[in-house]
């Protein structure tokens, strides 16, 4: 797996505002890669990680993903490329509140092409909600979690297609620090044992004082040392 991002230009037009949320920005993720993306809020986090996750298209630059130009294939292969290659932690969980944590978790391998044989689907869900501490949970629905149990699931519901690649937006904001640094450790485990390469945005210090790998981002740009 390789994802090459090339002097992306991303620009939002709010009625008479522009804001240049991305300026030229260039990044290449790699298999088992484990990148935090940091900076203040504003920066461009979230709009460099929607590139990576092919969720947007930039008005100048290319996202090339194990060689291939995203912004040139059609809409059904961009949605299938997004299924079966990357899976997304959203700040916001967006966990479907009449389920509970096993069938949230499920859902994106029902709403794949795939077809999973039942039992291997069964075991891979169970391993999934054990990795992540959930296994006396399966029943319980959103509204009956903490905030950190809900990260694990959307963590967990990330990782059910087997992503090469798995996208999390401030995975630990929201979080209490102990929390945080759980989360972290989770993120990290998955990466070695699952060999799933990461990318994670955060502005949180203690976050960022842990990680190796660190891209900076100011005013839509990669800060470069
Ligand atoms: N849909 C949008 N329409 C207009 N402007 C936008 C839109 N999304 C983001 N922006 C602007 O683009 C810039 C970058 O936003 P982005 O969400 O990428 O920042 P961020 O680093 O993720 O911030 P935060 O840490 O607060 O989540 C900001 O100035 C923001 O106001
Ligand atoms: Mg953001």
């Amino acid at each position: 797996m390789e994802i090459v991002l090339s002097n992306l230009h991303k620009e939002y037009t709010l009625g008479k505002t522009k804001v240049q949320a991305l300026r030229g920005v260039s990044l290449t993720v790699k298999e088992q890669d484990f990148l935090t993306l940091a900076g203040p809020s504003g920066s461009g986090k979230t709009s460099l990680l929607n590139m990576l996750g092919c969720l947007d298209t930039p008005q100048e630059g290319e996202v090339r993903f194990d060689g291939v130009d995203a912004n040139r294939l059609s809409a059904s292969d961009r949605a299938n490329l997004r299924n079966e290659q990357i899976g997304y932690v959203f700040q916001s969980f967006n966990l479907l509140p009449v389920l509970n944590v096993y069938e949230n978790i499920e859902l994106p391998a029902r709403l794949g092409r795939k077809r999973h044989n039942p039992t291997e689907l069964r075991h891979w869900i169970m391993h999934l909600i054990d990795a992540v501490g959930l296994s006396d949970r399966l029943h319980h629905r959103p509204d009956e979690l903490s905030g950190g149990q809900r990260q694990r699931v959307a963590i967990a519901r990330a990782l059910v297609n087997k992503p090469k690649l798995l996208l999390a937006d401030e995975p630990t904001a929201n979080l209490d620090s102990e929390t945080a640094i759980k989360i972290l450790e989770l993120l990290r485990r998955i990466n070695r044992e699952e060999k799933t390469a990461m990318v994670f945005s955060t502005h949180d210090p203690e976050i960022i004082e842990q990680c190796d790998h660190v891209v900076r981002m100011r005013d839509g740009q990669l800060v470069t040392h």
